[in-house]
């Protein structure tokens, strides 16, 4: 079996958030399974292609409506990557220091467009096309009705939906972009008057995964608009918890932290990290270390955490350091606290990848009050280094973290409200204060597997049971 993920981000190549992270380890644990698994990507104008020299291995021209354009798969010269990862130049669309923007219509239909057409030409077809999220939902579509790619209908696909907050709607009068099919069949486009490219996918493809199984749950009931769709394609659908890629963040390798530590020597470990952080960010180190890493958006409950942050800070029994960029309403709010709270309260607006791994190792409790949280990484990381997590209770979230009260050992609540998550800090802070215990449970974090090995498996499964259809 050979597997081909197509996506708009791949660890470490261009990351936005955590569908990165997924496609740049979930193809190396199917390898290590047994499996042929390759990505491919777009090729952005980014640090990592400027580092690197590629080579190309197909050339030719798409059409999208009225418009030529070049294009070339290109592959990389030499073996750095624990993964095979093919790209998709197109210079004039997707060459960008950007992975999405305002014109992701044209760049991503060009984008799927190139690889459909590439795959047409290659001897050996991949046995299985993985789709991640919208920029590759219109990929069902095509096999299934555009005549040029018929013979492409055979190969079994799957659409995985990371979020379906984002749809990558886009007017009727874009249609023409893609190549033709019957036009008759142009409900298969369209959701609610516009052409919906997470619907199409969701309609077309054999398998609907979400990267947990409460999402699928909570997409039936709600998901912007396609709960009704989800809920009557539900034969096709399942969700799959995602993993982490244990390699990349391993305390006890990790070049990205003071000092490396495992379960054996957490305290040594954790205390040497969060001394380092206390210091580059002033606090002192005897507090509780609460942290937020993320996207200040929304979804992510981060324009809950202003007010939040005002009351606990004014009672000085916690530090709270928070990285992240998005809204700019929550930015200079968040940035505001930082005078009023000197000393106990610090915030880098931003996106470092290396700062995060110092902070899910030195911080004593990772914050994520989301309002919508397909699965999350980020609670998986802190983990992993003995953090503890204080989530909402929502999405891959519940499926993860379960309450202290419940014989767990993290912090949820029910309602992404100011109130809620204010008594679960102090429920949190607490804890802390009860070393024994603490200490016990951050011990015993580190020590939960969830690197990909049981959920790639998963994958291949649902794979297998395709083959046959
Ligand atoms: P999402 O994909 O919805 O943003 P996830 O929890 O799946 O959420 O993944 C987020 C990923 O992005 C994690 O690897 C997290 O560490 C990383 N991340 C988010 N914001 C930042 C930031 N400002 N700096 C560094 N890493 C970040
Ligand atoms: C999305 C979701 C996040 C999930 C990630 C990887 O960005 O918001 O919850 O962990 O995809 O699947």
């Amino acid at each position: 079996m050979n597997v081909i993920h197509v996506s708009a981000e791949c660890y470490p190549i261009a990351k936005v958030g955590g569908l990165g992270d997924v496609v740049g380890s979930l193809p190396k644990y199917q390898q290590q399974a047994g499996v042929g698994a390759r990505v491919v990507m777009p090729f952005y104008d980014n640090k990592f292609t400027a580092a690197h020299k590629f080579e190309s291995v197909y050339e030719s021209e798409l059409v999208l409506g009225e418009n030529n354009f070049s294009y070339r798969i290109l592959k990389l010269k030499k073996e750095v990557l624990d993964i095979d990862v093919l790209f998709v130049d197109i210079p004039e669309l997707l060459f960008k220091d950007y992975v999405y923007s305002a014109d992701d219509t044209a760049r991503f239909t060009a984008f799927q467009i190139a690889v459909m057409d590439w795959m047409l030409t290659l001897k050996t077809k991949p046995s299985i096309i993985h789709c991640h999220d919208h920029h590759t939902g219109l990929i069902p579509f095509m096999a299934q009705e555009c005549f040029k790619y018929e013979s492409l209908n055979k190969i079994p696909n799957i659409l995985t939906i990371h979020n379906a907050q984002y749809q990558g709607w886009f007017a009727h009068d874009k249609v023409h972009y893609l190549p033709a099919f019957d036009i008759s069949n142009i409900g298969l486009l369209d959701w609610d008057g516009v052409i919906n490219p997470l619907a199409a996918g969701i309609k077309c493809a054999w398998r609907v995964t979400t990267v947990s199984p409460s999402y699928m749950e909570e997409l039936q009931q709600a998901a912007n608009g396609l709960e009704s769709l989800l809920s009557h394609e539900n034969q096709k659908c399942v969700g799959i918890l995602n993993g982490i890629d244990a390699d990349v963040w391993n305390p006890e390798t990790d070049e990205f932290i003071t000092k490396n530590y495992s379960a054996k020597n957490i305290q040594t470990g954790k205390t040497a990290n969060k001394k380092r952080l206390c210091k580059e960010f002033g606090f002192s180190a005897s507090k509780p270390l609460f942290a937020f890493i993320g996207r200040l958006v929304l979804e992510k409950g981060a324009d809950l955490l202003p007010e939040v942050f005002d009351e606990i800070l004014s009672k000085k029994e916690c530090n709270i350091l928070v990285l992240g960029s998005g809204d700019p309403e929550v930015e200079d709010s968040l940035k505001a606290l930082k005078k009023k709270h000197k000393g106990v309260y610090n915030t880098f607006i931003g996106y470092d990848e290396k700062l995060s791994h110092l902070i899910y190792a030195g911080a004593d409790f990772l914050l994520m009050p989301s309002r919508v949280e397909p699965c999350g990484l980020n609670q998986l990381y802190s983990l992993r280094y003995g953090t503890i997590p204080v989530v909402r209770s929502i999405g891959g979230l519940k499926d993860t973290v379960i309450d202290v009260e419940d014989g767990g050992f993290g912090f949820s609540h029910q309602d992404a409200s100011g109130d809620n998550i204010l008594q679960t800090l102090n429920r949190a802070i607490a804890f802390y204060n009860d070393k024994p215990e603490f200490k016990k449970t951050r011990k015993h974090i580190m020590s939960i597997d969830h690197s990909w090995n049981v959920s790639a498996q998963k994958y291949i499964d649902l794979y297998n049971s395709l083959k046959s259809d």
